[in-house]
């Protein structure tokens, strides 16, 4: 260990078991809460939950959105304070059509198409520690819910004049808000996902381009058919409005009238998240591509990120970004994705860097980047600055980084970069972990602490490392998939010294857990819980009252539905999270 000091005992819990209970298990001395589910008003006195999915689209763009995912805490006030009182930011990645409205989604209409685009996006609600120790949302000028309709900026090398982006509408919106980021002047990034999900269109005589086949751009869709109510969405009638989705979007939550602004200098994939670092006075934001096969990036920005702002400028509109190449000797190399140099000229059919920005997975193609596992979350030690990369599952690609072929259950690489400095363009890399249960793959070693599929990930001050799991409930509920041991879905905490691992959580039925943030105490910690019922049919019998409550988490009303929330995490002694 660096300081040559002897390591001190990171993990201060006792582990929890593997559950299939629908609610949450935390360790001893440890007590949860749940905070903001889907439809709670963002202020109070707003519009209040239907249990029926019967709340309006402008109702639903006053309350908390559906399916949690990043997630950050921004102190308000100084001292202790800081840790009783902030604003709390966080994603909704996606809607479920058949929770969101009472009728289902067998008939789409415009009308649900917007209730839809509101419950996308991200919340800004002010929260408060009460003397109690619980947490509750408080009236605030900050509050705000940035939508799928929300007005937007773009900023960087692609300009809204760009051709590629004129559109039938006013840029609007966010959608598919995955994973997060946070900037050290106080901004928040959403990162946009899957967003190729929300085209569509009837015509017949439609095919993709090759970019957009690229995407994963289609006719069907992600099979949400706003395009049957909503000509914005329709591919062949509105081609452009999709090259306005797969940015990095950032939003200053101490100006709640302002535009999020979308900054293409970070490039166009389905953004997974967005880690930023800083290294000798340079911003440098690390960024996933979430699909089989696809890359890691990162972004360097150019000069000193306080140089930038002082002149007014965005740190993140100036820099270069960079694909991930990982040799099978443990080197690696970040390659340039900058218009004239490598493949990426104009003889080879590259018009300038907007365009490089507009294709950027095709330009990471074209210079030889390293497919990978499905890249998810992001994160870097504060102890050490070595990277860590979350690769949920995926295919295998025949090279050292991908060590398993398939790869059901994922694993975690790690990077140092050259003289611990992140902007630097070469790195030593090696697994930090294999995932999965031993009792099928005899690499694995985890004891009793199995998990699959790692996603969400974050480090605390002290250089724990949180892990969290996603695995998909067609994964779960197959009976050939290997997971028959590993029970809901959880949180882990590890050591980045020892390679251990300790599961901390577990969640309830068919739920994702996702996101990750804490006071700057760290004795209050904030978890995002997704999608809970989501196709749980293994572990329950639906009742005929409520046939889709295999999940009736968390407010286990018969009439209800399951709901996305926050939870808080705490210690009944009022200790730092996951120490001794
Ligand atoms: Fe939205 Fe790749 O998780
Ligand atoms: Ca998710
Ligand atoms: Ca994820
Ligand atoms: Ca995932």
């Amino acid at each position: 260990w660096e300081s040559g000091h002897r390591p001190t005992r990171l993990l201060g819990f006792t582990g929890v078991p593997t559950s299939t209970d629908d609610d949450f298990t935390v360790p001893d001395g440890y007590r949860i809460q749940v905070l903001i589910p889907w439809g709670t008003p963002i202020r109070p006195g707003g519009p209040r939950w239907r249990e029926d999915g019967s709340n309006s689209a402008e109702e639903q763009a006053e309350q908390i959105g559906m399916n949690h995912d990043g997630m950050h805490f921004f102190p308000l006030g100084a001292g202790r304070e800081s840790s009783r009182r902030g604003l709390l930011v966080l994603n909704h990645e996606y809607v479920d059509q058949s929770l969101l409205f009472p009728d289902g989604a067998d008939e789409i209409t415009a009308e649900k198409v917007g209730k839809a685009l509101a419950a996308h996006g991200v919340s800004i609600v002010e929260i408060e520690k009460r003397r109690d120790g619980e947490w509750r949302v408080v009236d605030s000028r900050r509050a705000r819910r940035v939508t799928g309709t929300t007005p937007v900026e773009f900023s960087g090398p692609v300009q809204l004049d760009h051709p590629s982006l004129a559109s039938h509408n006013d840029p609007m919106g966010t959608l598919n808000n995955c994973s997060s980021g946070a900037t050290p002047w106080g901004t928040y990034l959403t990162c946009e996902e899957n967003w190729n999900n929300y085209f569509g269109t009837e015509d017949e005589s439609w095919e993709p381009t090759p970019s957009q086949a690229r995407y994963g751009v289609s006719a069907t869709g992600g099979g949400y058919r706003w395009h049957e109510a909503e000509p914005r969405f329709d591919i062949a009638a509105n081609p452009n409005e999709v090259n306005r989705f797969g940015w990095i979007v950032e939003i200053d939550p101490e100006k709640p009238r302002g535009a999020p602004v979308k900054r293409t200098a970070l490039g166009r994939f389905k953004h997974e998240g967005c880690t930023v670092t800083e290294s000798r006075g340079k911003v440098v934001a690390y960024s996933g591509d979430d699909q089989d096969g696809d890359y890691i990036y990162k972004f360097v920005g150019e000069g000193s990120w306080r140089v930038h702002r002082a002149l007014g400028r965005s740190p993140l509109d100036h820099g270069t970004l960079y694909v991930a190449r990982f040799e099978d000797d443990g080197s690696g190399s970040w390659l340039p994705l900058t218009h004239g140099t490598g493949a990426l000229t104009t003889a080879n059919g590259w018009a300038d860097q907007a365009d490089v920005l507009l294709r950027t997975r095709e330009a990471a193609d074209a210079v030889g980047a390293t497919k990978m596992d499905r890249p998810e979350w992001i994160a870097v030690n504060p102890k050490n600055q070595d990277v860590y990369c979350t690769l949920t599952n995926g295919s295998g690609w025949d090279n050292a980084v991908n060590p398993r072929k398939p790869n059901p259950y994922g694993h975690i690489v790690r990077w140092t970069e050259t003289g611990r400095d992140n902007a630097a363009l070469t790195f030593e890399w090696d697994i930090f972990l294999l995932a999965g249960d031993q009792e099928y793959d005899d690499r694995v070693d985890l004891g009793a602490n199995i998990f699959g599929s790692p996603d969400g990930l974050g480090f605390d001050r002290e250089g724990r490392l949180w892990i969290q799991t996603d695995v998909s409930n067609s994964v779960q509920n197959s009976p050939s998939a290997g997971y028959d041991n590993i029970g809901n879905n959880q949180m882990l905490a590890g050591d980045p010294r020892t390679g251990e691992v300790r599961r901390f959580l577990t969640g309830p039925r068919g739920a994702e857990i996702s996101g990750i943030t804490f006071t700057p105490d760290h004795k209050t910690m904030f978890v995002n819980v997704q999608h809970p019922g989501e196709s749980t049919g293994a572990w329950g019998t639906p009742t005929p009252e409520n046939p889709r409550a295999v999940s009736n988490w968390p407010d286990f009303d018969p009439t209800g539905r399951p709901r996305s929330a926050t939870v808080v995490v705490r210690r009944t002694d009022g200790g730092v999270i996951g120490a001794a």
